[in-house]
């Protein structure tokens, strides 16, 4: 199973991950992040800002979960953008280096098959950053997502949507489609870090976490794993059945096996 790390807040959380990812970066310059967008993930992403001083960052690749299709790649809150914002320049990793989906509706019919491409030729992602939505989604694999899904286009639900609308001027704004690594790809990753914070997220982790694998709640997927850390504040840990359990595993952890 995955180990769950209950931690006091989404700092900790930050600071866990990102001790992870520059020791990967220390060891193998040119890994591979698998890097998510919302805003789950920031905490890592300010936690690796002061961590990643002083290492060459130069050759580090990475690739986005997801991207909106049909908005402009300069639009504020496409992917490109904020994965721009938020992590290439933060961090002063190399653009080039660094993949989105390609939501442009000119190319959508092959655009998935192409960043498979991508990713296979880069030797597939070392580590990947997840959160997980309320609806239970990884990446934007909305419930109903094939365990094999590779890359490809979906309609976003509206709960989704409206979850996003934050980020946009209206709900309307918000695109109705977008392209999305699928639970096959994530699944092929060689270390998936799932992330949650906050009650509103509880439901979710805890039908990722122990509930039955279904594709009716696409977190479970992580269940099929054989290396996943689920890091997790109080509050999404909260409707876990064997939070001490995973207390008592974490606190006993012997030194010697890391994350
Ligand atoms: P959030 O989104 O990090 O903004 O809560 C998570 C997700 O939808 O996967």
């Amino acid at each position: 199973m995955a180990e769950i790390v209950i931690v006091p807040s989404p700092a900790a959380a930050g600071v866990l991950v990102a001790d992870e990812i520059v020791t990967l970066v220390t060891t193998r310059p040119d890994a591979v992040l698998g890097l998510a967008t919302g805003s789950t993930p920031l905490p890592v992403y300010e936690a690796l800002r002061p961590r990643l001083q002083g290492v060459d960052v130069s050759q580090v690749r990475g690739f986005a979960l997801d991207e909106y299709v049909g908005i402009d790649p300069n639009h504020p809150e496409s992917y490109r953008s904020v994965i721009t914002k938020e992590v290439v320049e933060p961090l002063g990793l190399d653009p080039a280096r660094i993949h989105t989906p390609n939501g442009a509706l000119a190319t959508i019919s092959h655009a998935g098959e192409d960043y498979e491409r991508e990713i296979a030729a880069a030797g597939g992602v070392d580590l990947q950053i997840l959160g997980i939505g309320t609806s239970g989604h990884i990446g934007f694999n909305e419930p109903g997502s094939s365990f094999s899904s590779r890359t490809r286009v979906k309609t976003l639900i509206q709960q989704t949507r409206e979850d996003n609308a934050r980020f946009f001027d209206s709900i309307d704004d918000v695109p109705m489609h977008c392209i999305t690594q699928g639970l096959g790809t994530i699944l092929s990753a060689r270390h998936l870090f799932l992330l949650a914070f906050g009650e509103g997220k509880a439901r979710a982790v805890a039908g990722a976490v122990e509930g039955p694998v279904t594709s009716s709640l696409p977190g479970s997927a992580i269940q099929l794993h054989p290396h996943v850390t689920v890091v997790v504040d109080e509050a999404a840990a909260s409707q876990l059945k064997n939070a001490d359990y995973y207390r008592y595993a974490f606190a006993n952890k012997p030194d010697w096996q890391g994350l």
